[in-house]
């Protein structure tokens, strides 16, 4: 079930520089999403800018969802003026959320920046229906571009650091950071962060033998399998299902469905 409706805004704090949680009371979208499905914010009244701004759901909880996000620009810069008591109309449940498979021995969730964004709700449910809570790769540009360390601790995770410049953590990319983890055929590895850092998370991950999963971003026009604008290409070589749509058919995709080469994610291993 997917709603259109106009939802209070309860808080919005500016964690980090330029990276705010905005709590929204939603109590029919709280009801019908998972983890890693997404809704689509209005951000002004009025003809600009026009599209709605796609954003995971980072928490569901109660009557309420939280979304971490990044100001990038005019959008996210928007969204940073809300004010609580305001209302703001959101689209959503929109698209396919992650699978919760208990059946996997190891779950190891691998954050590039505001990639995080996604896995709050994800490791609550992992935690929960799961042996173990879920392991949790944090790497970012620096210490200031980590987020969700603190919740991620306090569902019991076991949280790695990895910083580019070394600031907190270890001084690796998040790639490297799994490889230390040594997954496994009995490990299931999930992905979101900037495709270069999805993809190469992967390589390691089906070198090791795991099943991963990554939550990819496009541009987006309806945010409901309409306007194709989000569209990536996939190994499918069949006419009509070669291009994939992220709003509906994913955001979340298993990675062997993903065609990396086509992406521009050409890296020296
Ligand atoms: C399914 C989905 C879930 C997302 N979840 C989150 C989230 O939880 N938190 C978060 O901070 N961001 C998330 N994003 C990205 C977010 O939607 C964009 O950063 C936002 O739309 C930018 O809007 P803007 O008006 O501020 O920037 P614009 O002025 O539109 O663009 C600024 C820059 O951001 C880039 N950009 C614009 N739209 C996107 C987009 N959809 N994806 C990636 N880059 C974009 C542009 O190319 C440009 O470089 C998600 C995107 C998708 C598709
Ligand atoms: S955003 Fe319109 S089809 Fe995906």
């Amino acid at each position: 079930m997917r709603y259109l409706i106009d939802c209070l805004v309860v808080r919005n704090d500016e964690l980090a520089r330029g990276q705010y949680r905005l709590r929204l009371h939603a109590p029919e979208i709280a009801r019908a999403a998972v983890p890693g499905q997404f809704c689509m914010i209005e951000v002004a009244i009025g003809l600009y800018p026009f599209l709605r701004r796609p954003m995971c759901f980072e928490q569901i909880d109660g009557d309420e969802v939280t979304v971490l996000y990044k100001v990038e620009g005019v959008g996210t810069r928007l969204m940073s003026a809300f004010t609580p008591g305001q209302r703001v109309n959101v689209q959503g449940p929109l698209g396919k959320g992650f699978p919760i498979d208990p059946g996997f021995e190891r779950h190891i969730l691998v954050a590039g920046g505001i990639g995080a964004a996604t896995f709050p709700g994800l490791a609550k449910a992992l935690a929960e229906r799961c042996a173990h809570p879920p392991e949790v790769v944090l790497a970012a540009r620096s210490k200031d571009f980590l987020l969700c360390e603190d919740e991620f601790h306090a569902m019991g995770c076991d949280v790695h650091l990895a910083t580019d410049d070394g600031s907190a953590g270890r001084k690796a990319f998040a790639a490297a950071a799994l490889a230390e983890l040594a997954p496994n055929a009995g490990t299931r590895v999930y992905a979101c962060g900037p495709m270069i850092m999805m993809r190469t998370v992967s390589d390691v991950a089906l070198q090791a033998g795991a099943s991963c999963l990554v939550s990819l971003e496009a541009q987006m026009a309806c945010g409901d399998g309409a306007c194709l604008s989000c569209v990536v290409e996939s190994t499918v070589e069949r006419e009509g299902e070669h291009m994939v749509r992220v709003c509906v058919d994913g955001p979340v995709f298993d990675t062997h469905l993903i065609d990396w080469e086509a992406h521009n994610t050409a890296y020296a291993p």
